[in-house]
């Protein structure tokens, strides 16, 4: 049996987790609007067309932030196209994933579902095919009260109130050659200054994201950081980051010390805005939105198969396994650690497409990263502790030394409780491990909730929706102070401890 030790200090804060890093997003791509959020003539639809189904697991994920209405859709999109008498709507192509779109569906759709749902709204502008111009009309239709043109068509649209949008994304990986209207760093780095410049003036009270590179092996990666910021620095608040992982060589140990990468990456781009701060000599500081992530590479083979220029295609249905759950659990654990740059966070996506929730026509059902997130959202409330784990180590493939047990501690002081979320990466052995918690009097175990799996490549499906679903723990005791126990091998954990 492997052995780790857990040290905290309940005055060694990380600091207060932003509640929106628990966001996620929904693009009009494939099912994921249409047959997802929305399906009228559905018997699970209200009378808006809104699935009451998914409504409700989305409710149970806690989601307090959904980005909308893409990523690459974005950067082709007419928001206008969306809005007003249905009937009246266009069809239009859509260049990023080549397909119909028929807007049915649009942003006061999309602002009513995310209040039924319990979820604000982060609104992505194009900067591909458009710029400020467009971006400013956007945010004149959403938040501006009335009698301007925009203001008074959303109200003859039916939207009385403004939709008072707060986070808004200028652009999307407009570093991609893949993406409409790409652009070199300098010249996104201006587009970004002056749409953030102009929505802020007609809204100070927005916060605006600026896109950083697409991922981490951008060749561009750095130099496009640096330089975007250099420029639009004073008219933004975030920098993105977006980033996927895949077991495409099925070595599991090195899929999931990709969170090693993840938490590299984050460290990485702190640095570069942080001298970008440095090099303006700025009191202000710019944190981080990691508005993509999640596991993605199941369908990519079956997408290059897919049909083109049809309406809502099977497109990026990856259906997850267990071990993606243990990396979205171990990914979550990487984002609470970081919880001192990182304020938001969106699981990308949230329905159908690269989801943690799945739709057909006779119901949806939760697929196994459902439950990492699940959980790490509804308790990883509070305050982040610093969390030093002693771990025995492995190496990996590609990020070098990975531990095998990932942790994070959450303080919840209003709660009075304290949460431990751990994943044990090691396929072949338990983790036993102990953690000095006296500072925490009077403290017992609420509950220990584990998921695992004897089958790394178990699923969910709509015939066997509970194949990988969580189970109560009792290998874990807290006694005079410290806690102890058995991690099992290859599982993902929730230790949650209360004052009594
Ligand atoms: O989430 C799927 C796609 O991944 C998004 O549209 C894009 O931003 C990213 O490349």
């Amino acid at each position: 049996m492997k052995k780790a030790e857990i040290i905290t200090d309940k005055h060694f804060l990380v600091s207060e987790v932003d509640k929106r890093i628990y966001g996620s997003f929904i693009e009009h791509l494939g099912r994921a609007v249409y047959e997802g959020i929305y399906q009228p003539g559905s018997p699970f639809a209200d009378e808006q067309g809104l699935r009451k189904d998914v409504i409700e697991l989305v409710r149970e994920l806690q989601v307090p932030v959904v980005r909308y209405p893409g990523g690459n859709f974005v950067s082709g999109y007419h928001w206008e196209d969306g809005v007003g008498p249905k009937a009246e709507r266009p069809s239009k192509v859509d260049l990023a994933w080549q397909v119909i779109e028929t807007n049915e569906f649009g942003l006061n759709e999309f602002a009513t579902w995310a209040k039924k749902a319990n979820s604000d709204v982060m609104m992505a502008v194009n900067l591909g095919t458009r710029g400020a111009e467009d971006a400013k009309n956007i945010l004149e239709y959403c938040n501006f009260k009335e009698g301007t043109y925009y203001s008074d068509l959303r109200k003859q649209h039916g939207y009385k109130d403004p939709h008072n949008i707060k986070l808004w994304c200028l652009g999307n990986e407009m570093d991609g050659p893949w993406q409409m209207g790409h652009k070199t760093a300098q010249e996104y780095g201006r587009a970004a200054e002056e749409t953030g410049r102009l929505m802020k003036m007609m809204d100070p009270s927005i916060e605006t994201v600026a896109c950083g590179s697409s991922n981490l092996d951008m060749p561009t990666f750095g130099t496009w950081e640096d330089t975007v910021l250099g420029i639009c620095y004073d008219q933004v608040d975030y920098l993105s980051l977006h980033q996927y992982y895949g077991n495409r060589d099925n070595d599991t140990p090195d899929f999931l010390a990709s969170s090693v990468g993840m938490d590299e990456f984050i460290s990485s781009v702190v640095s570069i805005c942080d001298c970008v701060k440095a090099k303006r000599r700025s009191k202000k500081k710019i944190n981080l939105s990691f508005d993509e992530w999640n596991v993605w590479y199941h369908s990519n083979e079956a997408d290059e198969k897919l049909e083109k220029w049809v309406k809502a295609p099977h497109q990026l249905e990856d259906i997850y396994n267990f071990e993606d759950a243990l990396l979205v659990g171990s990914m979550l654990i990487t984002l609470l650690r970081h919880a001192d740059r990182v304020k938001i966070g969106c699981l990308a996506q949230l329905v159908n497409v690269i989801a943690p929730i799945m739709t057909s026509d006779t119901g949806a059902w939760r697929q196994t990263i459902f439950y990492p997130f699940r959980y790490t959202s509804q308790y990883g409330r509070g305050t982040v502790l610093h969390t030093v784990i002693k771990s025995p180590v492995y190496e990996s493939k590609t990020y070098g030394t990975a531990p095998y047990l990932d942790g994070v501690l959450v303080w919840n002081e209003a709660e009075e409780e304290l949460v431990l979320f751990a994943v044990n990466k090691c396929l072949e052995e338990d983790m036993e491990i102990t953690c000095d918690l006296r500072q925490f009097e009077k403290f017992q175990i609420e509950e220990h909730v584990v998921l695992s799996h004897q089958d790394m490549k178990a699923v969910n499906t709509e015939k066997n929706p509970g194949e990988v679903s969580p189970t109560a723990g009792n290998t874990v005791k807290l006694e005079a102070g410290k806690l102890s126990g058995i991690l099992g091998k290859h599982s993902w954990n929730m230790v949650r401890m209360k004052r009594k």
